[in-house]
């Protein structure tokens, strides 16, 4: 049997594709060794799904190339998906920043994009060995059996939380046809730390607060997190992405006062408060404790400028530098993969092989937390259905 498209990886991207190929007359097979679809949309958005991020353009994402996603992203907008979710009935709500999430559950928009896709052959639980081309197509062998295609899309993902079926399969693939990588690394992950900081962040477990984020050239304002193996929340898993081993990060745990400026006003007007009180008034009482464990002095009115200054840094500058992060395991995402000058930023058709495709997360193109992957796995499906 031979079918005009084979998609590998029935996720976000695959699915998407597989819809508009379906619905464009084209005879299309979807293959995934997972057990069901759309496992990472299942669990994504806690359950309710982070679909899109209504002010979603190509400066939400990291790539070689900051362009490459522009052209997909202006063809498939994030009113093209909530007008799709709404077709069918689907209640949704802005959660902040733009993020669109499902009332219900992130099960609907797999009902949905299943639905969708009627008329495509889905195969689970099929593993996916290798993929040749020859003058007609190309030849796709499985653990069962060797199928052609006329067009092959990989939407196979990156290697992020392996025990929900991520491979490296795509990498292997582009490699295998000569495609420069950029190199992987985990992203949107929460970062860890060990030596002097490890068992202060460890006490601070649960506690969470309003902060800025820095690493040069990117700052993020969100909740942080203090977890038993160190820094996670929104703030940390954007910087994240940004963050290379050996990097330091700049917190602003309370980033609407010049902590400085107020310390000196309460000194005079409040000499006898102590700083850890004082500091409890702009941050969790357990953080406010911790940072005023490393002052001396018992009352505000004891503490000169140097003291109030070292104070001040550590609340609105705080820089640390973690000792790693919690890896694939923990990781949303993969930043890095298949290099973008090795694509059409029309259609993700691979420049030197015609007829094989890369959409989502395999592609060196990394969002932002906030529903700007799934945005990105939806645009990059689309594009590629309409080339095909
Ligand atoms: P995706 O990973 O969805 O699909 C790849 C498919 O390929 C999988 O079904 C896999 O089984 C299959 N596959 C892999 N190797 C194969 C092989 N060798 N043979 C056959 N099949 C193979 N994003 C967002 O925008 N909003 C959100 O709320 C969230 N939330 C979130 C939570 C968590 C916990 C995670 C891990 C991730 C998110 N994300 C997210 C990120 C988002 O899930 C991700 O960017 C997209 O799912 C990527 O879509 P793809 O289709 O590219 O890969």
């Amino acid at each position: 049997m031979s079918y005009d498209l084979i998609i590998i990886g029935a996720g976000a991207a695959g699915l998407m594709c597989a819809g508009r190929a379906v619905q464009g007359g084209l005879s299309v097979l979807v293959l995934d060794h997972a057990k069901r679809p759309g496992e990472k949309i299942r669990i994504s958005g806690g359950g309710r799904c982070n679909f899109t991020n209504i002010h979603c353009t190509h400066k939400n994402f990291i790539s070689q190339n900051p362009h490459f996603a522009r052209s997909a992203l202006a063809r498939y907008t994030p009113q093209d998906f909530i007008d799709l979710v709404e077709r069918y009935g689907i209640a949704w709500h802005e959660k902040t920043k733009g993020q669109l999430f499902c009332d219900e559950s992130a099960q609907q928009i797999i009902d949905m994009l299943l639905e969708e896709a009627k008329g495509m052959e889905l195969r689970l639980e099929c593993n996916v060995l290798g993929v040749d081309k020859f003058d007609a197509g190309f030849v796709v062998t499985t653990s069962r059996e060797a199928i052609e295609a006329k067009a092959v899309v990989v939407a196979c993902g990156g290697p992020s939380i392996p025990k929900m079926g991520a491979s490296r399969f795509g990498y292997e693939l582009a490699l295998r046809f000569e495609l420069p990588l950029v190199e992987p690394a985990p992203a949107l992950v929460p970062l860890t730390f060990t030596g002097e900081l490890k068992e202060p962040i460890a006490a601070l477990s649960g506690v969470s607060t309003n902060s800025v984020v820095s690493h040069p050239g990117h700052d993020f304002e969100e909740a942080l997190l203090f977890t038993h193996r160190g820094l996670s929340g929104p703030a940390i898993l954007q910087i994240s992405s940004y963050w290379n081993p050996g990097d330091s990060i700049t917190i602003n745990l309370a980033p609407d006062i010049d902590i400085l400026t107020a310390l000196k006003k309460a000194r005079t007007e409040t000499p006898k408060q102590t700083p850890e009180i004082w500091l409890s008034q702009y941050l969790p009482k357990r953080l406010a404790a911790y940072l005023a464990s490393h002052i001396k002095q018992l009352r505000l009115a004891d503490m000169n400028d140097a003291a109030l200054n070292n104070l001040a840094l550590m609340v609105n500058h705080w820089h640390v530098t973690p000792a790693g992060s919690e890896g694939y395991r923990k990781a949303e995402v993969t930043k890095g993969g298949v290099d973008t000058n090795s694509l059409s930023s029309k259609t993700m058709e691979v420049k030197s092989v015609k007829g094989l495709y890369f959409i989502g997360e395999v592609v060196d193109v990394t969002g932002h937390l906030g529903g700007h992957n799934f945005q990105w796995a939806w645009a990059s499906g689309a594009a590629c259905a309409e080339a095909i």
